[in-house]
Protein backbone atom coordinates (compact mmCIF):
# COMPACT_ATOMS: atom_id res chain seq x y z
CA UNK A 1 0.00 0.00 0.00
CA UNK A 2 1.42 3.34 -1.26
CA UNK A 3 1.51 6.55 1.48
CA UNK A 4 -1.06 8.39 -0.56
CA UNK A 5 -3.59 5.18 0.38
CA UNK A 6 -3.40 5.90 4.31
CA UNK A 7 -3.41 9.84 3.90
CA UNK A 8 -7.06 9.84 4.37
CA UNK A 9 -6.42 7.85 7.68
CA UNK A 10 -4.34 10.65 9.36
CA UNK A 11 -5.71 13.53 10.73
CA UNK A 12 -2.84 16.34 11.83
CA UNK A 13 -3.70 18.54 15.17
CA UNK A 14 -3.53 21.82 14.65
CA UNK A 15 -3.17 22.70 18.10
CA UNK A 16 -2.47 26.34 16.94
CA UNK A 17 -3.97 29.96 18.39
CA UNK A 18 -3.26 31.68 15.27
CA UNK A 19 -4.38 31.40 11.48
CA UNK A 20 -0.91 31.75 10.21
CA UNK A 21 0.96 29.33 12.37
CA UNK A 22 -1.62 26.84 11.05
CA UNK A 23 -1.21 27.82 7.57
CA UNK A 24 2.24 27.74 7.50
CA UNK A 25 2.27 24.38 8.73
CA UNK A 26 -0.34 23.43 6.44
CA UNK A 27 2.04 24.90 3.67
CA UNK A 28 4.99 22.90 4.67
CA UNK A 29 3.81 19.73 4.93
CA UNK A 30 1.89 20.21 1.55
CA UNK A 31 0.45 16.99 -0.48
CA UNK A 32 1.54 14.64 2.18
CA UNK A 33 -1.24 15.68 4.59
CA UNK A 34 -4.86 16.84 3.36
CA UNK A 35 -6.56 15.91 6.26
CA UNK A 36 -6.38 18.14 9.52
CA UNK A 37 -8.14 18.50 13.05
CA UNK A 38 -8.94 21.72 14.28
CA UNK A 39 -9.98 22.15 17.77
CA UNK A 40 -11.27 24.75 20.01
CA UNK A 41 -8.31 26.61 20.67
CA UNK A 42 -7.93 27.30 16.79
CA UNK A 43 -11.45 27.78 16.50
CA UNK A 44 -12.53 29.89 19.15
CA UNK A 45 -9.49 31.99 18.22
CA UNK A 46 -9.78 32.40 14.45
CA UNK A 47 -13.95 31.05 14.04
CA UNK A 48 -14.64 29.73 10.82
CA UNK A 49 -12.45 31.28 8.79
CA UNK A 50 -10.06 28.91 9.19
CA UNK A 51 -12.24 26.19 8.21
CA UNK A 52 -12.85 28.45 4.80
CA UNK A 53 -9.27 28.91 4.36
CA UNK A 54 -8.10 25.08 4.92
CA UNK A 55 -10.91 23.77 2.69
CA UNK A 56 -9.37 26.65 -0.23
CA UNK A 57 -5.80 24.81 -0.03
CA UNK A 58 -8.24 21.27 -0.93
CA UNK A 59 -8.03 19.76 2.94
CA UNK A 60 -10.52 17.65 5.04
CA UNK A 61 -11.27 18.98 7.94
CA UNK A 62 -12.06 16.93 11.66
CA UNK A 63 -13.81 19.65 13.39
CA UNK A 64 -13.30 18.99 17.38
CA UNK A 65 -15.34 20.72 19.24
CA UNK A 66 -16.99 17.67 21.84
CA UNK A 67 -20.70 19.09 22.00
CA UNK A 68 -21.87 18.47 25.25
CA UNK A 69 -25.55 20.24 26.04
CA UNK A 70 -29.11 19.68 26.16
CA UNK A 71 -30.15 18.45 22.67
CA UNK A 72 -32.03 21.09 21.39
CA UNK A 73 -28.63 22.95 21.45
CA UNK A 74 -26.07 20.19 20.08
CA UNK A 75 -28.31 20.28 17.55
CA UNK A 76 -28.32 23.22 16.51
CA UNK A 77 -24.52 23.19 16.99
CA UNK A 78 -24.05 20.22 15.24
CA UNK A 79 -25.62 21.79 12.24
CA UNK A 80 -23.51 24.80 12.21
CA UNK A 81 -20.57 22.86 12.05
CA UNK A 82 -22.22 20.77 9.21
CA UNK A 83 -23.14 23.76 7.48
CA UNK A 84 -19.36 24.51 6.86
CA UNK A 85 -19.20 21.37 4.97
CA UNK A 86 -16.70 19.78 7.55
CA UNK A 87 -16.04 15.95 6.75
CA UNK A 88 -16.23 15.00 11.07
CA UNK A 89 -17.16 16.58 13.92
CA UNK A 90 -18.06 15.17 17.64
CA UNK A 91 -19.86 15.35 20.60
CA UNK A 92 -19.63 13.56 24.15
CA UNK A 93 -21.45 10.61 24.56
CA UNK A 94 -21.90 11.33 28.19
CA UNK A 95 -24.54 13.91 26.92
CA UNK A 96 -26.59 10.62 25.93
CA UNK A 97 -28.73 9.00 23.35
CA UNK A 98 -31.15 11.54 22.95
CA UNK A 99 -28.62 14.69 21.99
CA UNK A 100 -26.56 12.28 20.17
CA UNK A 101 -29.62 11.49 17.68
CA UNK A 102 -30.40 14.58 17.66
CA UNK A 103 -26.72 15.56 16.51
CA UNK A 104 -26.72 13.15 13.62
CA UNK A 105 -30.11 14.14 12.67
CA UNK A 106 -28.92 17.96 12.23
CA UNK A 107 -25.53 16.54 10.48
CA UNK A 108 -28.34 15.01 8.16
CA UNK A 109 -30.71 17.50 6.96
CA UNK A 110 -28.57 20.75 7.51
CA UNK A 111 -26.15 18.88 4.40
CA UNK A 112 -28.95 17.58 2.80
CA UNK A 113 -30.87 20.69 2.59
CA UNK A 114 -27.45 22.50 1.33
CA UNK A 115 -26.38 19.70 -1.34
CA UNK A 116 -22.96 19.19 0.40
CA UNK A 117 -21.75 15.78 2.31
CA UNK A 118 -22.74 15.18 5.73
CA UNK A 119 -20.09 14.92 8.37
CA UNK A 120 -19.27 11.63 10.15
CA UNK A 121 -20.74 12.03 13.59
CA UNK A 122 -18.52 10.93 16.50
CA UNK A 123 -18.75 10.41 20.40
CA UNK A 124 -15.89 11.01 22.62
CA UNK A 125 -16.21 7.97 25.07
CA UNK A 126 -13.62 8.77 27.59
CA UNK A 127 -10.95 11.61 27.42
CA UNK A 128 -7.20 9.78 27.53
CA UNK A 129 -6.94 12.29 30.36
CA UNK A 130 -9.44 10.27 32.41
CA UNK A 131 -8.42 7.52 34.45
CA UNK A 132 -10.44 4.74 36.42
CA UNK A 133 -9.70 6.71 39.98
CA UNK A 134 -10.93 9.69 38.74
CA UNK A 135 -13.81 8.37 36.51
CA UNK A 136 -15.20 6.32 39.78
CA UNK A 137 -14.34 9.02 42.20
CA UNK A 138 -14.98 12.11 40.42
CA UNK A 139 -17.25 11.56 37.38
CA UNK A 140 -19.14 8.92 39.60
CA UNK A 141 -19.54 6.50 37.01
CA UNK A 142 -18.44 2.95 38.63
CA UNK A 143 -15.99 -0.07 36.75
CA UNK A 144 -13.26 0.00 34.47
CA UNK A 145 -12.64 2.97 31.60
CA UNK A 146 -12.98 -0.46 29.20
CA UNK A 147 -16.40 -1.13 30.46
CA UNK A 148 -17.22 2.55 29.90
CA UNK A 149 -15.90 3.05 26.96
CA UNK A 150 -17.57 0.30 25.25
CA UNK A 151 -21.49 1.19 27.22
CA UNK A 152 -20.70 4.53 25.32
CA UNK A 153 -19.56 2.93 21.96
CA UNK A 154 -22.83 0.59 22.20
CA UNK A 155 -25.25 3.67 23.02
CA UNK A 156 -23.31 6.01 20.16
CA UNK A 157 -24.15 3.18 17.88
CA UNK A 158 -27.66 2.58 18.89
CA UNK A 159 -28.29 6.46 18.39
CA UNK A 160 -26.97 6.19 15.22
CA UNK A 161 -23.94 7.97 14.94
CA UNK A 162 -20.69 6.79 12.74
CA UNK A 163 -18.05 5.87 15.36
CA UNK A 164 -16.13 7.34 18.52
CA UNK A 165 -13.16 9.07 19.55
CA UNK A 166 -11.08 6.41 22.11
CA UNK A 167 -7.63 5.89 23.17
CA UNK A 168 -6.08 2.95 21.07
CA UNK A 169 -6.29 0.41 24.04
CA UNK A 170 -9.52 -0.16 23.64
CA UNK A 171 -9.62 -0.11 19.84
CA UNK A 172 -9.90 -4.02 19.85
CA UNK A 173 -12.97 -4.28 22.12
CA UNK A 174 -15.11 -1.46 20.51
CA UNK A 175 -14.91 -3.48 16.92
CA UNK A 176 -15.84 -6.43 18.63
CA UNK A 177 -18.76 -4.96 20.26
CA UNK A 178 -19.29 -2.54 17.63
CA UNK A 179 -18.73 -4.28 14.45
CA UNK A 180 -16.03 -3.41 11.63
CA UNK A 181 -17.51 -0.35 10.16
CA UNK A 182 -18.70 1.62 13.16
CA UNK A 183 -15.39 3.95 13.07
CA UNK A 184 -12.63 4.40 15.45
CA UNK A 185 -10.57 7.59 15.60
CA UNK A 186 -7.22 7.46 17.69
CA UNK A 187 -5.07 9.90 19.67
CA UNK A 188 -2.40 9.45 21.71
CA UNK A 189 -0.22 8.07 18.88
CA UNK A 190 3.39 7.88 19.17
CA UNK A 191 5.69 6.96 16.44
CA UNK A 192 9.07 5.17 18.76
CA UNK A 193 10.64 8.28 17.69
CA UNK A 194 8.97 10.53 18.84
CA UNK A 195 8.62 11.97 23.22
CA UNK A 196 5.11 11.15 24.55
CA UNK A 197 4.72 14.59 26.07
CA UNK A 198 2.10 14.35 28.51
CA UNK A 199 -0.05 11.46 26.67
CA UNK A 200 0.50 8.41 28.57
CA UNK A 201 -1.16 5.85 27.02
CA UNK A 202 0.27 5.81 23.82
CA UNK A 203 0.40 3.85 20.53
CA UNK A 204 2.30 3.63 17.77
CA UNK A 205 0.83 4.13 14.51
CA UNK A 206 1.59 0.11 13.25
CA UNK A 207 0.29 -0.35 16.45
CA UNK A 208 -3.15 1.50 16.36
CA UNK A 209 -4.06 -0.01 12.70
CA UNK A 210 -2.86 -3.31 13.66
CA UNK A 211 -5.37 -3.18 16.47
CA UNK A 212 -8.25 -2.43 13.84
CA UNK A 213 -8.09 1.54 13.85
CA UNK A 214 -9.64 3.69 10.97
CA UNK A 215 -8.18 6.65 11.68
CA UNK A 216 -5.20 8.28 13.98
CA UNK A 217 -5.14 11.76 15.04
CA UNK A 218 -1.43 12.99 15.70
CA UNK A 219 -0.30 16.33 16.75
CA UNK A 220 3.05 17.02 18.16
CA UNK A 221 4.98 13.95 17.00
CA UNK A 222 4.57 16.41 13.21
CA UNK A 223 3.63 19.58 14.63
CA UNK A 224 6.50 19.85 16.69
CA UNK A 225 8.91 17.80 14.47
CA UNK A 226 12.26 19.83 13.18
CA UNK A 227 11.49 18.67 9.71
CA UNK A 228 7.40 18.14 9.84
CA UNK A 229 6.87 17.19 6.08
CA UNK A 230 9.67 14.17 6.72
CA UNK A 231 7.76 13.06 10.24
CA UNK A 232 4.92 13.10 8.41
CA UNK A 233 6.34 11.21 5.49
CA UNK A 234 8.16 8.31 8.10
CA UNK A 235 4.60 8.18 10.04
CA UNK A 236 2.54 7.17 6.79
CA UNK A 237 5.27 4.80 5.59
CA UNK A 238 4.65 3.17 8.76
CA UNK A 239 1.14 3.13 8.50
CA UNK A 240 1.34 1.89 4.93
CA UNK A 241 3.33 -1.43 5.67
CA UNK A 242 1.30 -1.85 8.58
CA UNK A 243 -1.89 -2.54 6.37
CA UNK A 244 -2.26 -5.68 3.65
CA UNK A 245 -0.89 -4.21 0.51
O1 LIG B 1 0.09 16.40 20.14
P1 LIG B 1 -0.74 15.16 20.29
O2 LIG B 1 -0.43 14.10 19.25
O3 LIG B 1 -0.74 14.61 21.70
O4 LIG B 1 -2.22 15.68 19.97
C1 LIG B 1 -3.34 14.85 20.13
C2 LIG B 1 -4.58 15.62 19.79
O5 LIG B 1 -5.71 14.79 20.03
C3 LIG B 1 -4.79 16.88 20.63
O6 LIG B 1 -5.45 17.83 19.79
C4 LIG B 1 -5.71 16.43 21.73
O7 LIG B 1 -6.53 17.48 22.20
C5 LIG B 1 -6.56 15.40 21.01
N1 LIG B 1 -7.18 14.41 21.87
C6 LIG B 1 -6.48 13.61 22.75
N2 LIG B 1 -7.14 12.71 23.54
C7 LIG B 1 -8.48 12.59 23.46
C8 LIG B 1 -9.20 13.39 22.56
C9 LIG B 1 -8.52 14.29 21.77
O8 LIG B 1 -5.25 13.68 22.81
N3 LIG B 1 -9.10 11.67 24.18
Amino acid sequence: MRTKDVADRLYVALDFDSLDEALRLVDRLGDAIRSYKVGMQLFYKVGPAVVERLHAAGCNIFLDLKFHDIPNTVAGATSSAASLGVSMVNVHAAGGVEMMKRAKEAATTTAESLGIPAPLVIAVTQLTSTDQRMMNEQIGIPGTVEETVIRYAKLAQAAGLDGVVASGHEVAAIREACGDRFVTVIPGIRPAWAAANDQKRVLTPATALAAGAHKLVVGRPITHAADPRDAALRILEEMAAALPA
